[in-house]
């Protein structure tokens, strides 16, 4: 199954099935007066959640309350986590937590859309409610999950002129296979042995790669994180929740996107509901838009929760250099969107093009939104959504030319048939694009005909495109823009 499958299917699950497939999973958190979250409600709308935002956001506060929110299985390997566990109060942090603090879960339960909520309140010096929770083994694993052991002083370490290896306890093979795929390395065996000192044991991850064993004090950083997180969601019981704290720490960009993958692959496998923060654009890009929530404070302080990415870009693109952009922001859906755009400007008005910055939101969905935060933080901003969904500029939101995605408004021109079937093309745009069903490969099954970037392409096709037409023929676009932006022409 493809990746894309994949995500759908998680999505197909967690709507007609939800409990029998993934159990009593938390659909919601409403946190109340911790860390300065004044009041944050979050849904969880996917049994794999990413939770980012910028430093500070709380994404772990999130993040860890979501790890107390269960009940352990009897013959859990360790007791259980408690809110006190992450929210201890002490001179240094006399109060982490206000004192009306509390924390609402929302559990699926019983059948298929059954729900049950668990308030967990403060009362006297502890936390009532926890012993109503569910059951559910829980695991989270933080920074300290794949410390390298010569930076604890281990034993295996301190005590190497000593050590004695003990019982091997190979990986099962599903575990190596998803270590391996996830690095890119091949490896012929993965394991742990127990090693002994002088009365203390200790347990240590081994490799074996090209003929040669070595131990996880000779492993990198990223390898031995991902063998103990992988490890951790194959030999935990069917259901779990993983909570994982910024997996993405000292990975390669490529073996990001496979673990995001991978996320959502054992998810399905195994029933687990797994919850991260991260700070990886490459782990949210892997994933649907019901996985991402963005968590966002206001300059009040108040913590706010969106699904889907948009927010992730605005802020990025607020925070760039520090204040808000000068010129125009333009938000558009994607990169052909923003093609098309930035070819229709330099036909009518060049110098509306030099002072645009175009934002690619993801979703046409939440152009609209994405125009009102930008708004809402003094920038002067526009929306062009896709032909095939139209706005009529009343939410500050116009629509490129025609009723279809752009791609088959310009695919479909004569003026771009022509344009390719021309040196140095010379290609029949009918004849490539004939069994190609989805307009978003369009640019790509033509781009790998003709040995091009794909941008490269859509590039010559905009500009084909608007060759074609009269600055007229845009000029409702052009005045738009000019006006939702107070210019005065
Ligand atoms: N007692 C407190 N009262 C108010 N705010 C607090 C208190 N303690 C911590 N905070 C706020 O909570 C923030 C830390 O929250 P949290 O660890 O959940 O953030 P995060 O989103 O995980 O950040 P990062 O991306 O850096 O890991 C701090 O930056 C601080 O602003
Ligand atoms: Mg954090």
């Amino acid at each position: 199954m493809s990746h894309d499958d994949e995500v759908r299917k998680l999505r197909k699950k967690f709507a007609a099935a939800r409990y029998p497939t993934f159990g009593p999973m938390l659909l919601g958190i409403r946190v109340q007066g911790f860390r300065g979250v004044a009041d944050l409600n979050l849904d969880f709308t996917s049994p794999v959640t990413a939770i980012s935002g910028l430093n500070g956001t709380g994404k772990s506060t999130v993040a860890q309350l979501a790890a107390a929110g269960f009940r352990q299985p009897p013959d859990h390997d360790w007791y259980r986590y408690y809110v006190k566990h992450f929210f201890p109060v002490s001179v240094a942090d006399p109060e982490p937590f206000t004192v009306g603090a509390q924390v609402q879960y929302l559990y699926a339960a019983d059948t298929d859309l059954g729900t049950q909520t668990v308030t967990v309140t403060r009362s006297a010096k502890s936390w009532s409610g926890q012993h109503r929770q569910p059951e559910r083994a829980t695991y989270y694993r933080g920074f300290a999950q794949f410390i390298p052991k010569v930076e604890r002083r281990d034993l295996s370490i301190y005590g190497a002129a000593n050590l004695e290896l003990g019982a091997a306890i190979s990986l099962d093979p599903t575990t190596a296979e998803h270590v391996g795929r996830i690095l890119a390395v091949p490896y012929e065996h993965l394991g742990f042995t127990e090693v002994l000192a002088t009365k203390k044991t200790a347990t240590l991850a081994m490799a074996g790669r090209a003929g040669r064993e070595y131990s996880e004090n000779h492993m990198g950083a990223g390898e031995g994180r991902v063998l103990y997180m992988v490890h951790t969601m194959e030999q935990a019981p069917p259901k779990s929740l993983i909570v994982l704290e910024e997996p993405e720490t000292s990975l390669h960009g490529d073996a990001q996107v496979r673990l995001a993958k991978y996320f959502v692959e054992v998810s399905l496998r195994r029933g687990h509901q797994i919850i991260v923060t991260t700070h990886s654009a490459a782990i949210l890009g892997q994933l649907g838009r019901d996985s991402v929530v963005y968590l966002r404070r206001a300059p009040a302080g108040d913590v706010t929760a969106t699904h889907g990415l948009s927010t992730y870009q605005i802020d990025s693109h607020l925070q760039r250099e520090g204040r808000a952009p000068a010129g125009i922001t333009v938000c558009v859906e994607d990169d052909f969107a923003r093609c098309l755009a930035g070819e229709i400007f330099r036909a009518v008005d060049r110098d509306l093009l030099a002072g645009c910055a175009f934002l690619e939101i993801g979703g046409g969905q939440e152009i609209p939104a994405a125009v009102k935060l930008l708004r809402g933080a003094k920038v002067r901003a526009v929306g062009l959504s896709d032909g095939d969904m139209p706005h009529n500029g009343s939410d500050g939101v116009m629509t490129l030319p025609g009723n279809e995605p752009p791609e088959r408004e310009v695919f479909a021109h004569p003026a771009v048939k022509s344009c390719f079937a021309e040196a140095p093309f010379e290609v029949d745009l009918d004849a490539t694009l004939a069994g190609v069903a989805d307009h978003h490969d369009f640019a790509r099954t033509l781009a790998e005909r003709l040995t091009m970037d794909e941008i490269a392409v859509v590039n010559v096709a905009c500009r084909a495109y608007t060759a074609a037409h009269e600055p007229s023929d845009f000029a409702g676009i052009i005045d738009f823009v000019h006006k939702e932006v107070g210019d005065r022409r």
